[in-house]
């Protein structure tokens, strides 16, 4: 089926991925030097990371207002937890950029009183000014940050069973280890709110959910489908990724 959505994909060739989805953090960051960039974990975000640290190394981008907000983690983690995702985003980036934790908005990974926690997170969000660039990779099932299928297009910063499907890929992350079947996340509803989203997806084996996301109905089934109602969503996808597309 052909593409039916007004969402910006940017089809790019694999070694060109990482300089694209850079471009446009560093035109959000041109626009508003402190603005909250919203960031998640998993191996597609890397390359970008990676080009992140380049440019700061030549200074061709400036951080040292950049504010940032964690898309997802585990619950039931404690806070220097080896696989918590906020210590992956750390190592991998906010260090090398020197963003210190004070311009750092944490998803909370603990109870008790999570559900107030996650209603602070949304506040404290809200009173940031929002995000103004939302970063997202495509899980195999559709997932955004956590929001696994079944996840309502208004659903908020909660906590969230995980797929088995989701489950195996985190544990992968950390060569087979056991990890929560709980996660905690930014809701759909939370991601719509971004001024700008940027969708990244690389790679074949995610060329058939990237088809169903951008082609299929939009529906909770698939919740990446309900970027296509957000007002400024872009998608960066790599060949590969896109292959299944009628362009
Ligand atoms: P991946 O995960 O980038 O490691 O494939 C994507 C996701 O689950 O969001």
């Amino acid at each position: 089926m052909a593409l039916q959505t007004s969402i910006d994909l940017r089809v790019v060739p694999a070694n060109r991925f990482s300089e694209t989805a850079a471009d446009l953090v560093a035109e959000t960051l041109r626009q508003q030097a402190d603005a909250v960039v919203g960031l998640p974990t998993g191996n597609t975000p890397m390359p970008l990371y990676h080009e992140l640290v380049r440019r700061c190394q030549r200074g061709t981008i400036d951080f040292s207002k950049m504010r940032v907000a964690v898309l997802d983690d585990f619950y039931g983690i404690p806070a220097n937890s080896p696989i918590s995702f906020y210590g992956w985003l750390c190592r991998a980036l906010l260090d090398p950029l020197g963003i210190s934790s004070e311009r750092v908005l944490r998803i909370p990974t603990e109870g008790p009183g999570i559900e107030r926690k996650c209603a602070e997170y949304e506040r404290a969000l809200k009173e940031m000014g929002g995000c103004e660039l939302q970063v997202l990779g495509l899980g195999g099932n559709g997932h955004v940050g956590f929001n696994e299928p079944g996840s309502a297009r208004d659903s908020r910063t909660r906590v969230v069973k995980l797929s088995a499907a989701s489950r195996a890929a985190s544990s992968a992350y950390w060569n087979g280890a056991d990890v929560p079947d709980q996660g905690v996340t930014t809701g759909i509803g939370t991601i719509l709110e971004a001024r700008r989203i940027l969708l990244l997806v690389s790679g074949a084996r995610k060329a058939e959910i990237l088809r169903r996301s951008l082609t299929g109905p939009i529906s909770s089934d698939v919740p990446a489908s309900f970027l296509r109602e957000a007002a400024n969503a872009v998608v960066i996808a790599d060949e590969p990724a896109a292959s299944l597309l009628e362009r």
